[in-house]
């Protein structure tokens, strides 16, 4: 793989600044931006209120913690607008998450906050080895999400060819990559593994593609699936994370030559470790519920809102800026089985280490009398279909989780093609345990 690192000089300043210099502009910033959602969100005014403290009260980064949270609900129980802290007409797009239950997610920016992704998005594909004048092809989903357009406007900002291809027509996704040669693309990882799929069907051989990068996001991703993915295509695979709430991806993001964690573009997002049970603010390098505030966002500023999403902070490596450890389950995805906690990235793990099988699976949770219990669907690879190969897949699957995770799993091997395909982020786990 080619060496990709970005010169110091192509950074941005701040990327590379002292930790006393990024932490003087945090706290300038943070005092901004509590006094902007104080002065102009009803909702923090009456929290803020309530919890007897004042954006005055913030004298240094850690009286952040004085402050309440913000919580996915808020956004529901202000649904659509209630939250902006600008009026409607500086609103210049608006942004939703569907959301499994009732109603979506809506965020909103102003013109700055724009600008301001577009410019984090740039520094993101920078940071994964992309650069001004390359080619790269964008399968994130256009539309409402906003992983497709938040790429876009980064792609263009880096000056770049994008080309605005969308998830879905996995066969044309292909025949693009082929004809047009970019050097990257963008994609969910599962949904990558989907395009990986039609290179073979095609008849063609993935590694002898254009592509020198991936970046791939907006769901959790192993290692193991690092692995896979750049042996396969013999390109580099760089993890970018975000959330609608706080802006859409691009709020931290790998650098290729280390690989060691998303970067927190700290000086647009000020990011806190919580203990998920207490509130409770941990030091870094401790595991818990990632929890971000927002340093300029104009539009719809949060205050310590709670991802939900399982990290540790970790310290500077390439950049000044910490990281932090790669996401790899969210708490509404943990799955209790008998009283032992697991996450559909661990099931992955297992899933890639095991020979003869695909690396899609899906995981479906059923009442088994009255205990619950889980099967891993899998597919046997076309050249391990036959049942012998896929007896001993299933058996040697079960005994890894078994030995790895502690739990006792029923394996399913369909054949080739069988198990559910993703178009963008990947359904993981079906539960039917309230089902029949
Ligand atoms: O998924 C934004 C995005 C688009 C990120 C494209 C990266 C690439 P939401 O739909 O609001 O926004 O979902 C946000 O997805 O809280 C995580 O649980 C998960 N997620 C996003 N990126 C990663 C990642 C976009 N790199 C939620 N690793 C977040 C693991 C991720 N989980």
């Amino acid at each position: 793989m080619k060496d990709l690192t970005p010169e110091r000089s192509e950074l941005d300043p701040i990327e590379i600044a002292s930790v006393d210099e990024i932490r003087a502009l945090q706290l300038d910033r943070l005092k901004w931006s509590l006094r902007h959602a104080y002065d102009n969100v009803a909702m923090y005014k009456h929290r803020f209120d309530a919890a007897g403290v004042h954006p005055d009260d913030l004298q240094e980064l850690a009286d952040l913690a004085k402050f309440p949270f913000t919580y996915k609900d808020d956004l529901r129980d202000n649904y659509p607008f209630g939250l902006f802290a600008v009026p409607r007409t500086q609103i210049m797009r608006l942004h939703a998450s569907s959301g499994t239950t009732g109603k979506p997610t809506v965020v909103g920016y102003t013109r700055r906050d724009i600008e301001t992704w577009a410019d984090l998005v740039a520094r993101s594909l920078r940071a994964s080895g992309l650069r001004k004048g390359y080619i790269i092809h964008n399968a994130y989903g256009y539309g409402l999400f906003t992983g497709g357009l938040g790429a876009h406007y980064g792609i263009e900002r880096l000056g770049a060819t994008v080309v605005p291809m969308s998830g879905g027509q996995t066969e044309k996704q292909v025949t693009l990559i082929t004809d047009f040669q970019p050097d990257g693309i963008l994609a969910t990882p599962s949904y990558m593994l989907n395009i990986l799929e039609q290179f073979h069907k095609a008849g063609l051989d993935p590694r002898d593609c254009s592509l020198s990068v991936g970046v791939f996001g907006a769901e959790p991703w192993t290692d193991a699936m690092r692995q896979e993915v750049e042996q396969a295509f013999d390109m580099h695979a760089v993890d970018i994370y975000g959330l609608s709430e706080i802006m859409g991806p691009g709020v931290a993001n790998e650098c290729v030559e280390t690989k060691d964690g998303p970067v927190i573009w700290e000086d647009h997002f000020l990011p806190e470790v919580i203990d998920p049970e207490t509130g409770e603010v941990l030091e870094d390098g401790e595991m818990g519920e990632l929890v971000f505030t927002t340093l300029t966002k104009e539009g719809l500023p949060m205050i310590r809102y709670r991802t939900r999403d399982l990290t540790r902070l970790l310290p500077g490596t390439a950049r000044s800026m910490r990281r932090m450890e790669k996401v790899t389950g969210r708490s509404d995805d943990m799955i209790i089985l008998r009283g032992v906690n697991v996450f559909p990235s661990q099931v992955e793990e297992q899933v890639l280490a095991t020979g003869g099988i695909a690396p899609h699976y899906q995981i479906e949770l059923y009442r088994s009398g009255r205990m619950d219990a889980m099967r891993v669907h899998v597919e046997a690879n076309p050249d391990a279909a036959d049942e012998l190969s896929k007896t001993a897949a299933a058996r040697m699957l079960t005994k890894r989780i078994k030995d790895a995770i502690g739990i006792s799993t029923e394996i399913a091997v369909a054949n080739p093609g069988e198990v559910e395909r993703s178009q963008g982020k990947a359904k993981r786990v079906v539960d039917n345990r309230g089902k029949g």
